[in-house]
């Protein structure tokens, strides 16, 4: 199976090692399409022959087609490919807002999977929401779903409208969790802890909270119950917490991420 990555990037490279890593793919099979070529040189193992600055015969050869530019360079790029590609070519798409309708009118392609991945793709522990085009089979779905999930895990939607529901929760939610995290360690450093010590306390209780939470069926208003004793000092924290509306605000500052990824979608 030969697979097409055009746009080696942040992505497009976190695709290339993991699917190496994981032997899904052998480096021979695997091209890159990609202008900037100093992007390239730190992807291991693929032969440099598989690597191209422009679009050519070689996509045409490619079972599946990754593409991974920034959704402003698509318009480009779909010109560059289109008059090399062929119905039968299954097309995986992760960039942001960009609509399989939109790719169908610039590739002519029918078979394409619309994902959005996460940023702890780059360490096997993404995220990646799919969809598909009515056009694929379910064999053709789990071939992409196997390369989809040497990044992490994913989950399958009917309605690609949850792509942009997906982008305001597990795209850009890593940013959401680095931003409590900052908080957090901004007040643990006025308690008097050093930078290091209030990253160390803050890093293994965002990881140990999260593997605790995955290692049983309570909820998260559970778990807080177990942590929060009457008149203690969590209970003291929540209090503040609710003050502030910071369930609310958080519930508004992702439905402004969900309402611009539906705005740039269109
Ligand atoms: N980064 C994330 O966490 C994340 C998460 C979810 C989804 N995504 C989506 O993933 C996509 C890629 O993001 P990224 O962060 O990997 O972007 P990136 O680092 O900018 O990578 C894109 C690469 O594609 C190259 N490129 C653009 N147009 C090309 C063309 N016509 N021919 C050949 N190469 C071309 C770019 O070259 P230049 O450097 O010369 O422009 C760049 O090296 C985006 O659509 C984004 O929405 C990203």
């Amino acid at each position: 199976m030969k697979v097409l990555i055009a746009g080696a990037g942040n992505m497009g490279k976190t695709y290339a090692r993991s699917f190496l890593a994981s032997r899904f793919i052998e480096a021979n099979d695997l091209f890159v399409l990609e202008r900037s070529q100093g992007s390239v040189s730190s992807i291991q193992n693929i032969p440099q022959g598989n690597i191209h600055p422009q679009a050519g015969e070689f996509i045409s050869q490619a079972d599946i087609l990754i593409l991974s530019v920034k959704p402003q360079d698509f318009a480009v790029l779909g010109k560059q490919i289109a008059p090399y590609m062929h119905q039968g070519q299954l097309l995986l798409s992760i960039m942001a807002g960009i609509k399989i309708s939109t790719i169908y009118e610039s590739t002519g392609l029918t078979k394409i999977v619309r994902a959005m991945p996460n940023l702890p793709a780059q360490i096997g522990m993404g995220m990646t929401v799919f969809t598909s085009s009515a056009d694929m089979d379910r064999k053709e779905l789990f071939i992409i779903q196997n390369l989809i999930n040497t990044t992490g895990k994913s989950l399958y939607v009917e309605d690609e409208r949850k792509i942009d529901a997906a982008t305001a929760i597990s795209g850009s939610g890593p940013a959401y969790v680095y931003y409590f995290m900052e908080a957090m360690i901004q007040a643990g450093i006025k308690m008097g802890f050093s930078l290091s010590q209030a990253e160390l306390l803050v890093n293994q209780t965002f990881m140990g909270a999260v593997h605790l939470h995955n290692q049983s069926n309570l909820t998260c208003n559970e778990w807080i119950e177990r942590v929060a004793s009457k008149g203690g000092t969590t209970e003291a924290a929540l209090k503040v917490l609710s003050e502030n509306t910071v369930n609310e605000n958080t519930e508004a500052a992702l439905f402004a991420a969900f309402n611009r990824a539906r705005e740039l979608g269109n």
